[in-house]
């Protein structure tokens, strides 16, 4: 591991197979820069939250916590559902956030990457998210915003990123959120 690398943990807010959110974060994966990782977390294992639980989580949601507590930034690529964030990325903000006092979002630099089918390219779940990061405070990335819109005309058959402009993004946020996360450290070595 380099010294200063940047560790970014990533998931994805679809639980589809040919989710074209879950193969922006596969795109990501492959254009991470040479001194960042990204390592992938996949939702499907985490159940609804309850809070009776939140004291003693089942062991999916342990080690979601564990894995969001050990990265230096987070990477979320999300659809939108209804002008917000889809349920199963609440469903998980929420769960890493309990309970009061043990919040694993507590500082993170957070970046966000979202595709959708639609014109707007989940510009009204990003801006949802970006409000909710006020109260799990995180930082987020503020530029460059990656909305992936037209999102069918982007991936092939086999999901992989063939729009080349998308992928110059993607490697865009990707640098930024590396050189934002370096540069918050600075600011707070502890964290
Ligand atoms: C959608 N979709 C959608 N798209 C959008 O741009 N704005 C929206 O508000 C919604 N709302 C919405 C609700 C629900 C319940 C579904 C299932 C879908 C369409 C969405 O962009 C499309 O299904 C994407 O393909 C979803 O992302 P994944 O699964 O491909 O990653």
């Amino acid at each position: 591991m380099m010294a200063d690398e940047v560790r970014i943990l990533g998931f994805a807010g679809s639980l589809r197979k040919q989710s074209y959110n879950r193969s922006a974060l596969r795109a990501a994966v492959k254009l991470v820069p040479a001194d960042s990782k990204l390592d992938a977390f996949d939702l499907a294992g985490i159940p609804l939250f309850n809070q009776d639980h939140e004291r003693e989580p089942p062991s999916t949601v342990r080690e979601f916590k564990a894995a969001v507590k050990a990265a230096d930034a987070i990477l979320i690529v999300t659809p939108e559902y209804n002008y917000s964030v889809p349920g199963v990325l609440k469903n998980a903000l929420d769960w890493a956030s309990r309970p009061y006092g043990d919040n694993a979002w507590d500082g993170k630099p957070v970046g966000i990457i979202g595709a959708s089918i639609g014109m707007l390219g989940t510009g009204r779940a990003q801006y949802h998210l970006r409000q909710m990061f006020v109260f799990l405070n995180m930082f987020p990335l503020n530029q460059p915003e990656v909305m992936i819109a037209y999102a069918d005309e982007k991936f092939d058959e086999e999901g992989n990123l063939k729009d080349a402009k998308t992928a110059q993004k993607i490697q865009g946020l990707l640098e930024a959120l590396a050189a934002w996360t370096r540069s918050l450290k600075k600011t707070r070595p502890d964290t």
